[in-house]
């Protein structure tokens, strides 16, 4: 939530940071800001700077439009910016960062933050005791202004200082006009990564922001803060453009140097493009039998039977003889977390549950020995994943990661895990992510599950199945014209049902998630069963209700229910098995999506494409932004 980027260096920082901040905008978009440092002409690497700002509410677009009236006030070479997903105080220019603080000695501290800081209402008080005039509710605020009480002539020393005040979670960048070269950023609980490039420096919330300057970073880690310099090589002229010396160090919270190993972005900037999509979401959608391919890649051997995941191959034994999995996520993720506890359970028979990271790290949960827990996170960054896993290691359990950034912070904190290597998503809706997450989980089960039960020939003919999903996904992503056909029936209606039993039960609660997060339609998912347990009541004529009716054990199950909502006036869009003619008995022409024919185990792997297909054309008939629904924001770093 909340995207950051700042920037020190010889060039022109506005233009470049407002890219960052579309990039980034896919984080938060309720408001955004910028500040500049200006640095007077002629002046020399001791003269003071000048920080002109400017803040807006709305998308980056409004921001960029009010900066561009005014370039010549937005020139210099260090520069903070930020777009907001609201925590604390309104969406109004007054709480968009960055925000001020006035020192003792009358100088001007700016900050953009990503996180909550929890104690802010009492140093608020102390704050406001010692003659700091607040102008909004933000939290962030309330930390600029204590930095700048506590300011003490050098920023990266205050810095250190005040967040050893501060409880909560913070990913900051902050300059001082006083130390107009020098850019400090600090983290704790929330993502930064630092961008190390020629002449400059480029500290951002993800790699998005970075990639287009440099390949080269380093990840902070919890409590270590960052001071960042640049300036001309002549110290007496400020030449933008020139060569421009650089020096950074890390340090503690206590100015204990630390060495971060530099590393290497594996991010193409192709992969963050539209590509000639109209949105993210479509694009990801359309190109999930690519991300599988990659995602498989060097991975199964068919004939063998085996799955290579390097990843898990040092820990193998300790999974084998586990004698529980728990799967803890959120979200999209948590809906592929509950197929890899079925998965788990019928291929790898091992007990597992599957439970919502964020009741999970609250309710003390019994950790015995032999427990594997298993975070499912896109960004490996998700708050609450995050401090489920921290609080199941703390109890002594093994910590895996299923995740999609590399270097994410959950992807360091694990023992061991299996990066997703679907590319980076960058629509809200989790779409390519959660094909990727059960893909993985798939591998795994069958991982451990062929070195427990499962015969060499039976995993072949699953790894053989698999190897053709990619191929299965690219049939059933051509059907988008009849999925959107269908959907513009019935658009305008405000509730849906979806429901599915087995493996297509969690297809159900992702069909659901996806149609409200971008549509903002009521829908519920549920076991088919469940639905005659109190929802039959909402049905009446002319509900959409979605069933996943594929062939499989409990298909004659599913027909009952359908009967049921039919009976009832509901009316039936199913998802089913090529080849199915009974189906179109209880369905309006077109209201069927086809898959082919697959084990039931990797049947989530078809049926939630279709899903994703019809909640992204109900957003569009609805003329709603599918890349950025209202309210939400691609990687929820806050509880
Ligand atoms: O980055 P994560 O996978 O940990 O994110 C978890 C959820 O926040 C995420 O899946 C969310 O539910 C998406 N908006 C779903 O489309």
């Amino acid at each position: 939530m909340c995207g950051i980027v700042a920037y020190v260096g010889n060039k022109q920082v506005t233009s470049l940071l407002i890219e960052g901040l579309k990039r980034l905008e896919y984080r938060g978009y309720d408001s955004a800001g910028i500040a500049v440092m200006r640095t007077p002409e002629g002046a020399t690497m001791e003269t003071p700077g000048e920080i002109t700002m400017c803040r807006s509410v709305g998308r980056v677009s409004v921001l960029q439009s009010r900066v561009e009236k005014e370039p010549e006030k937005y020139q210099g070479s260090l520069g903070i910016a930020h777009t907001r997903w609201a925590t604390h105080g309104k969406v109004t220019e007054a709480n968009a960062h960055p925000h001020i603080g006035k020192t003792k000695d009358g100088h001007t501290i700016t900050l953009v933050h990503n996180g909550t800081i929890e104690n802010y209402a009492t140093l608020r008080t102390y704050l406001e005791k010692r003659g700091h005039t607040f102008y909004g509710e933000s939290d962030t605020e309330v930390l600029t202004k204590l930095i700048a009480e506590l300011y003490d002539g050098n920023l990266e020393r205050t810095v250190q200082k005040t967040l050893q005040e501060i409880t909560g979670a913070y990913a900051i960048a902050v300059i001082c006009d006083r130390e107009p070269h020098t850019l400090v950023a600090a983290r704790k609980g929330s993502p930064l990564i630092i961008g190390i490039a020629e002449h400059a420096y480029i500290v951002a919330s993800d790699q998005s922001a970075i990639v287009s300057h440099t390949t080269q970073v380093i990840h902070l880690d919890d409590y270590q803060v960052a001071r960042l310099c640049a300036g001309p090589s002549d110290r007496k002229k400020t030449v933008v453009g020139e060569p421009w010396s650089v020096d950074f160090r890390t340090t503690t919270l206590e100015n204990e140097e630390v060495t971060q190993e530099i590393q290497e972005l594996e991010l193409d900037l192709q992969e963050i493009e539209l590509a000639g999509y109209e949105h993210y979401m479509l694009k990801e959608i359309m190109q999930q039998p690519d991300s599988i391919r990659t995602c498989l890649n060097g991975r199964i051997d068919k004939r063998e039977g085996r799955v290579v995941l390097g990843g898990l191959t040092n820990l193998a034994k300790e999974l084998v003889r586990a004698r529980k999995f728990i799967l803890t996520a959120q979200g999209t993720a948590y809906h592929a977390a509950l197929i890899g506890e079925y998965l788990l359970e019928e291929l790898a028979k091992i007990p597992c549950e599957c439970e919502y990271a964020s009741e999970f790290r609250y309710r003390n949960p019994i950790i015995e020995d032999g427990t594997v827990v298993l975070a499912v996170s896109q960004s490996g960054e998700t708050s609450d994943t995050l401090e489920a896993l921290r609080e199941a290691k703390d109890r002594g359990a093994t910590a895996l990661g299923v995740v999609n950034v590399v270097g994410s912070t959950m992807s360091r904190e694990t023992d061991a895990g299996v990066y997703l290597r679907v590319g980076p998503e960058i629509g809200v809706a989790s779409t390519k992510a959660f094909i990727g997450q059960v893909t993985v989980l798939t591998m795994i089960a069958l991982f451990v599950g062929r070195r427990r039960f499962l015969s060499k020939d039976l995993v072949s003919r699953y790894l053989d199945e698999l190897d053709q999903v990619p191929e299965f996904v690219a049939q059933i992503v051509k059907q988008t014209d009849a999925i959107k056909a269908c959907v513009e029936q019935v658009v305008d209606r405000d509730n849906w049902l979806f429901l599915g039993r087995g493996y297509n039960y969690p297809v159900a609660l992702e069909g659901a998630l996806k149609l409200k997060e971008i549509s903002y339609i009521h829908a519920e998912g549920m076991p088919a069963a469940e639905m005659k347990h109190g929802p039959i009541a909402l049905i009446d004529e002319g509900m959409p209700v979605v069933f996943l009716a594929t062939q499989g054990s409990q298909y004659d199950k599913v027909i009952s229910n359908i009967e049921e909502v039919k009976a009832r006036g509901g009316r039936i869009i199913a998802v089913a098995t090529e080849g199915d003619t009974n189906i179109e008995r209880y369905t309006d022409d077109g209201f069927v999506f086809w898959v082919p024919s697959i084990s039931e185990p990797l049947q989530p792997l078809l049926t939630t494409v279709p899903l994703q297909l019809l909640a992204y054309h109900a957003a569009q008939l609805r003329g709603l932004d599918v890349d950025k629904p209202r309210n939400l924001a691609k990687s929820v770093t806050v509880e």
